[in-house]
């Protein structure tokens, strides 16, 4: 079956419905293939359902990559404020979280209807349950063999994703495309991830799961200060999932329990005010009371507070400040938000989106090596990259 279109995009997710109805509203005949039944599953997921769309101080240095220049013209050419504007075209309330983090009101249904309804009105065709079997190039474009037959096109947009929650959809078309027309893909791992614990440091938080509280989360260079939960399997919360973008099983990673004091000025406040009161007492006024209780048993001991001469309080005010953490990996894509790694920016146009190697082939969204923060970043890397890519369409 041969079709008019002069633009197929593979995969219905904020990248690829951004993309196509961008080109489509140039004028654009443009198709997109979802193999699921309903485009924008991750994005009604997200953000606990009201879908943290963007951050208004979004810069290039919240995101990772092989290459972190590579992101800055298509983040610089479609911005959150733009963002915004359509959000609120659409009617659509919303609020400011913490830190620039936008979320709905209500629901994030509302935004992958705002994103239909654009593409509907850019007179874009969405074809859903679509399997995609395999992908030519010959003279006069791209054969794209299909359950629905085969679709013709001069370009083709890859808007996969990353292979995070592969119960949504998830797959690693979108790395098997680019190795088959000569793409590098920086080896992949699971982003934005709880962290595993076993042995004894799984032991060390036994039963506590649910407790949480904020910290500094450090590793390898970077900090990140925000509130860490602990879980049946180990730790999570913002604070981890961010650093776990910065940590690989192997690498030091520590906790600062007292994010917001220094711990040793805070230790000799209490000594000198509550000198009878004992360590642990103390410690369940500066932390959940089941997990200081723990630290105490575990390691720290406790005694009153006029006990402990200089050395022995700053030794104690060190380990609150560097609690090492030693995990023993990640959850994995199970339940990871993005996926590190993947297409090589080397081998793509910045500006465009558009592959090096083979013209008309363009990589958008989390398939490319670029992963952005918690905190609505990714969101707008799949905006601004699928804008890129539906303006050179
Ligand atoms: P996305 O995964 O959205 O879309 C890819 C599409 O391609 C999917 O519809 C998939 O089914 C389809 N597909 C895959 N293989 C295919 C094939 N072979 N043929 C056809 N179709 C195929 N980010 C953020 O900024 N704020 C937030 O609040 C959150 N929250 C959040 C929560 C959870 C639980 C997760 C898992 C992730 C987030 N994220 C997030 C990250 C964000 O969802 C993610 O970065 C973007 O959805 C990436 O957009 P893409 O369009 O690139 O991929």
């Amino acid at each position: 079956m041969t079709t008019p279109d002069d633009v197929i995009v593979i995969g219905g997710g904020a990248a690829g419905l951004m993309c196509a109805m961008t080109a489509g509203a140039r004028g654009r005949r443009v198709r997109v293939l979802e193999h699921t039944n309903r485009c924008g599953k991750k994005i009604l997921m997200s953000g606990g359902g009201r879908c943290n769309f963007t951050n208004t101080g979004t810069t290039p240095a919240q995101f990772l990559s092989a290459n972190p220049h590579f992101c800055k013209s298509a983040l610089a050419r479609y911005t959150p404020a733009q963002f915004i504007a359509l959000v609120e075209r659409h009617g659509i309330a919303y609020h400011e979280k913490e830190l620039g983090q936008l979320f709905c009101d209500a629901s994030s249904r509302q935004i992958v209807q705002m994103l239909l309804d654009e593409n509907a009105a850019a007179g874009v065709r969405i074809d859903t349950g679509c399997e995609v079997q395999g992908v030519e190039r010959g003279d006069d474009g791209f054969r794209v063999s299909t359950s629905l037959g085969t679709l013709h096109a001069p370009s083709l947009v890859i808007a996969t994703g990353g292979l995070s929650i592969p119960r949504m959809g998830a797959t690693g078309f979108g790395f098997d495309i680019a190795r088959q027309f000569g793409h590098g893909v920086v080896a992949t791992r699971a982003g934005l991830v709880p962290l595993t614990l076993t042995g004894k440091p799984a032991d060390v938080l036994a039963d506590l799961s649910g407790v949480a509280m904020p910290v500094e989360a450090h590793a390898n260079g970077m900090a990140f200060r925000n509130f860490l939960l602990i879980t049946h399997r180990g730790v999570s919360g913002p604070a981890i999932l961010q650093i776990s973008n910065y940590w690989q099983p192997g690498d030091a990673l520590h906790i600062d329990l007292l994010p917001d004091g220094d711990a040793l000025d805070i230790l000799r406040a209490q000594q000198a005010a509550r000198p009878a009161a004992e360590l642990r007492t103390v410690l369940a006024d500066l932390l959940p009371k089941r997990f200081a209780q723990r630290l105490c048993e575990t390691g720290f001991g406790s005694r009153p507070m006029r006990q402990y001469d200089a050395p022995a309080l700053r030794d104690i005010a060190t380990r609150l400040q560097r609690w090492p953490l030693v995990a023993s990996g990640t959850e994995g894509y199970r339940t990871a938000e993005v996926t590190l790694g993947g297409v090589d920016t080397n081998g793509l146009s910045s500006s465009t989106m558009q592959s090096r190697l083979v013209p008309g082939l363009y990589f958008i969204g989390e398939v490319v090596d670029v992963t952005g923060w918690l905190g609505g970043y990714n969101f707008q890397w799949a905006w601004a990259s699928g804008h890129a890519a539906g303006m050179a369409v």
